[in-house]
């Protein structure tokens, strides 16, 4: 969940790594540090917090073209200066940044380093701690580096320097993310193309048990077995455009804004030469042909399969189950004769979905990843992918990837069996338009915030049937900007216990976009407003009343998610604005989770 980042060249390094680790601070960001190798030695500043703190502690006058940079999300050992990275060996020789987890650590260190002294609590100084112990056992530092990547049972993606070769990064890839960037008389390594992207946009993707040595001239890799390897270079599609927040205070509001440009960025890419839409033959021959889908997903992408799943049922008849990944891996359900396993994820790099991947391949299943990055690890590693074509997505909380996830999904549903004769282009379109409407609305939400939501420290969302699931991705919303303990929860579930919790002015917001449980969710919110929650209804034109709070245009009930899930996107962002929390980087959370 961390980010790293490495230059070698002939410009002064300091800054390029500096805002290369702020290009990756949604990655993790509890504490910051970078080695900076100049005639001096390995200049070291490093610190809990922010890229902002990290600045403040780095000697301005340290000249370095070398170096290499960490912000971290803490696995191993609190955030503070000690545990923060770059870590070193004993000698000070080696010194390396770690993005993964070392999950024989504690092995290691009795097997080889029982009489070393570590600094850290973290599990990653156990490998440069390990690497040095190669080499003064006699073996060669790139030796030394591919012994112990044979050692270690877990994930990584590593840069390391040697004081003893000012002129080389080496690097190492092991199921966490890692990128070689290609440059005229400089070359960088980094956990995405982000991270580089001022400097070059092309890259060399890196496969896992690789090795790469990188030269200011020379980018070399490896197997773990020493054998070289040539690999394709690939051009990342990111305009640094992409990747600022512009006119906005937050990368999430540009987000929840984007979101009616992206619905009609899909429509675009996935249309024929005749406007049709289009997805290649044998994705929907092999999706028609499987006799279930098991989508695979966490957090908001999961909340996605849940509609995906209504959708594949409901309009392409096709049985569908969804699973948490984390829950799949350790405890995998009785499978179906001919399962086609599909993987949502905006990042293509979490790697509780990796897990599952690698199990099912080794099984001889097919899969097909719905991701926004472009030659990820699950993109890279499934038999097909879509791509959601909805730009970067910065912030952590996952906006407007939730409902290009849907919409990819709603285009692959309707080209496999389309039941229903929805016309889906006609009411994407639709929808683009009704999100461009409602994002006219910020005062309410602004307001709505404001009134149901200061100073309260519990909230529920409640609704029926792909209502719930709305739901579900909405209280996630609110509760990880906001901190505010927020439940989605089957309305009709809530009276079997849970409504024990609702006390005077509880706020409960309904979402209401179906028709078939309308009266029924109205009534749940009698129930709970009898017992003084104070309600707030979303709902759509045909089924509102006159007290209703949010009312949004009528669009296909199928995708109604869509546009249900615009005010709630808002009211989260609002809430969490005016409790002062941190929107885009809230705390304890990182935007790609990398590490089980
Ligand atoms: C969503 O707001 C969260 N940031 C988180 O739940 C996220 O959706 C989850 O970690 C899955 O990420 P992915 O889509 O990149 O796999
Ligand atoms: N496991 C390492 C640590 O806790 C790296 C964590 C990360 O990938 O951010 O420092």
């Amino acid at each position: 969940m961390c980010g790293i980042v490495g230059y070698i060249g002939y410009e002064d390094v300091k800054e390029i790594i500096l805002s290369g680790l702020e290009k990756l601070e949604y990655r993790g960001y509890d504490s910051a540090g970078i080695a900076l190798v100049n005639e001096d030695g390995v200049n070291i500043f490093k610190d809990k917090g922010r890229i902002k703190d990290l600045r403040s502690i780095v000697d301005e006058n340290v000249k370095s073209y070398l170096g290499i940079g960490h912000t971290r999300w803490a696995t191993h050992g609190v955030p503070n200066r000690i545990n923060s990275h770059p870590h070193q060996s004993c000698s000070k020789r080696f010194t390396l940044v770690h993005n993964g987890i070392i999950e024989n650590e504690v092995d290691l260190r009795n097997k080889y380093l029982s009489d070393v002294h570590f600094e850290s609590d973290t599990d990653t100084e156990t490998i440069v701690q390990l690497i040095q112990k190669f080499v003064d056992e006699g073996e060669a530092v790139e030796l030394a580096i591919r012994h112990t990547m044979s050692e270690i049972q877990g994930s990584y993606a590593l840069a390391i320097l040697d004081k003893d070769d000012p002129n080389t990064i080496y690097a190492a890839k092991n199921k966490s993310p890692l990128l070689a960037g290609i440059g005229e008389g400089f070359n960088m390594i980094g956990s995405d193309a982000m991270a580089m992207i001022s400097r070059t946009n092309m890259f060399y993707e890196l496969e896992d048990k690789e090795f790469i040595k990188i030269t200011k001239d020379s980018i070399d890799i490896y197997t773990i077995y020493g054998a070289k390897i040539d690999k394709k270079p690939f051009k990342a599609d990111i305009d640094l455009s992409d990747i600022e927040k512009g006119i906005y205070p937050h990368y999430m509001l540009k987000e929840i804004e984007e979101q009616p440009f992206v619905i009609r960025k899909i429509i675009n890419q996935y249309s024929n030469e005749n406007g049709y839409p289009y997805i290649e033959k044998e994705i929907i021959d092999d999706v028609k042909d499987c006799d279930k889908v098991y989508i695979i997903a966490c957090g908001t992408s999961y909340h996605a399969g849940l509609v995906g799943k209504q959708l594949l049922e409901k309009i392409a008849n096709k049985p569908t189950e969804v699973i948490i990944a984390s829950e799949f891996v350790y405890n995998m359900p009785l499978l179906s004769k001919k399962p086609l396993f599909l993987f949502i994820s905006q990042s293509g790099e979490t790697a509780d979905c990796r897990s599952v991947l690698v199990k099912i391949k080794k099984m001889g299943y097919k899969s097909l990843t719905i991701t926004n990055v472009k030659g990820s690890t699950l993109s890279r590693e499934s038999d097909y992918t879509l791509l959601l074509h909805a730009g970067p997505e910065i912030a952590v909380c996952s906006t407007k990837a939730y409902t290009a996830q849907i919409a990819v999904l709603s285009i692959l549903t309707t080209l496999v069996n389309n039941t229903i004769s929805i016309d889906i282009f006609k009411e994407l379109s639709k929808i683009a338009n009704v999100m461009e409407s409602l994002c006219d609305n910020v005062d309410l939400y602004r307001k709505l915030a404001e009134d149901y939501l200061l100073g309260q420290r519990s909230c529920f969302y409640i609704g029926r049937h792909i209502d719930y699931f709305v739901c579900l991705e909405a209280a996630l919303k609110l509760k990880e900007i906001s901190y505010i303990q927020t439940e989605g929860f089957a309305a009709g579930e809530l009276k079997h216990g849970t409504i024990a919790l609702i006390e005077d002015r509880t706020p409960v917001i309904a979402i209401i976009t179906q028709e078939a449980i309308n009266l029924n969710t109205r009534s749940n919110i009698k129930e709970v407003k009898a017992r003084g929650a104070n309600t707030l209804v979303i709902t759509m034109k045909k089924l509102s009343t006159e007290t209703d709070q949010i009312v949004i245009d009528d669009v296909h009930e199928m995708l109604s998610p869509l546009v249900a899930i615009i005010s709630a996107q808002y009211i989260a962002y609002y809430a969490a604005l005016q409790r002062g929390c941190d929107i885009d980087k809230p705390r304890n959370l990182a935007k790609s989770v990398t590490v089980e």
